[in-house]
């Protein structure tokens, strides 16, 4: 892809600082999406989270296998990056008719529907997070193992309280014994305090490197002990 070619994609991406123009036409070069992509609205990750994301489907000397919370515009970058990495898989969950479907329309539009699957979970009171909102659990059976990159940016965060925590304990048995985990909206005091709390509880079973943050998310990883 070309530079000439690019650049008429690029006009439909909202784009502030310099630093997010350079990581925008980076991404837009090598994942090469065959549409214009949508804007990217404020709820979804910033272009450094999904760079990075990106990055890793894509460096990976294993197939990636990954598991996000929340669909959006996301999931098409990320089922991109798959495409460009030749194997691998996204699975997504979503709670949001509405939304899954979007994401669904994206992916067949970019023509990278074989590499995401957007799993449907509606909301229900969860035993693992003291009866707040979580993703129906059943949805996970569907799940293969050894999942090796996790991106946790569901549900939104006004739904309840720490609404996030399930995620890593609802796949934990599903980890490959290195894995990455990234955790959207790391800025805010609440995903702080889930952050700490899941390296609290794994540290028992996994070696935890914590990368240092991006803008707004923060990765670990994970090795098995
Ligand atoms: C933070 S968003 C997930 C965004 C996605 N990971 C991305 O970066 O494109 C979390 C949830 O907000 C909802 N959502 C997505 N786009 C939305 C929009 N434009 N307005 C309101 N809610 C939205 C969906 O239910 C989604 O699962």
């Amino acid at each position: 892809m070309t530079i000439s070619s690019v650049l008429p994609l690029l006009k439909h991406l909202p784009i502030r600082t310099p630093s997010e123009r350079r990581i925008a036409r980076r991404l837009q070069a090598w994942a090469a999406p065959p549409h214009p992509m949508p804007r990217p609205t404020p709820w979804a990750a910033s272009w450094e989270t999904l760079h990075s994301l990106c990055s890793r489907i894509r460096a990976s000397t294993n197939p990636i296998t990954m598991a996000e919370f929340g669909s959006g515009v996301s999931t098409a970058w990320f089922a991109l990056a798959v495409r460009a990495a030749g194997a691998g898989h996204i699975h997504s969950i979503e709670h949001q008719a509405r939304f899954a479907e979007r994401t669904r329309t994206l992916l067949a539009r970019q023509g990278v529907s074989e590499h995401a699957t957007v799993h449907l979970g509606h909301l229900g009171a969860s035993d693992l997070n003291d009866g707040q909102p979580w993703y129906d659990p059943r949805c996970f059976d569907a799940y293969p193992t050894a999942i090796n990159l996790v991106f946790v940016d569901g549900p939104v965060a006004h739904l309840g309280s720490n609404i996030r925590y399930p995620a890593l304990p609802t796949i934990a048995s599903r980890l490959a014994d290195r894995c990455t985990v990234v955790l959207d909206d790391t800025h805010r005091a609440e995903e702080q305090g889930i952050w700490q709390r899941w390296g609290d509880e794994l540290s028992d079973e996994f070696v935890i490197t914590i990368e240092p943050p991006l803008s707004r998310s923060s990765a670990m990883l994970l090795q098995r002990r």
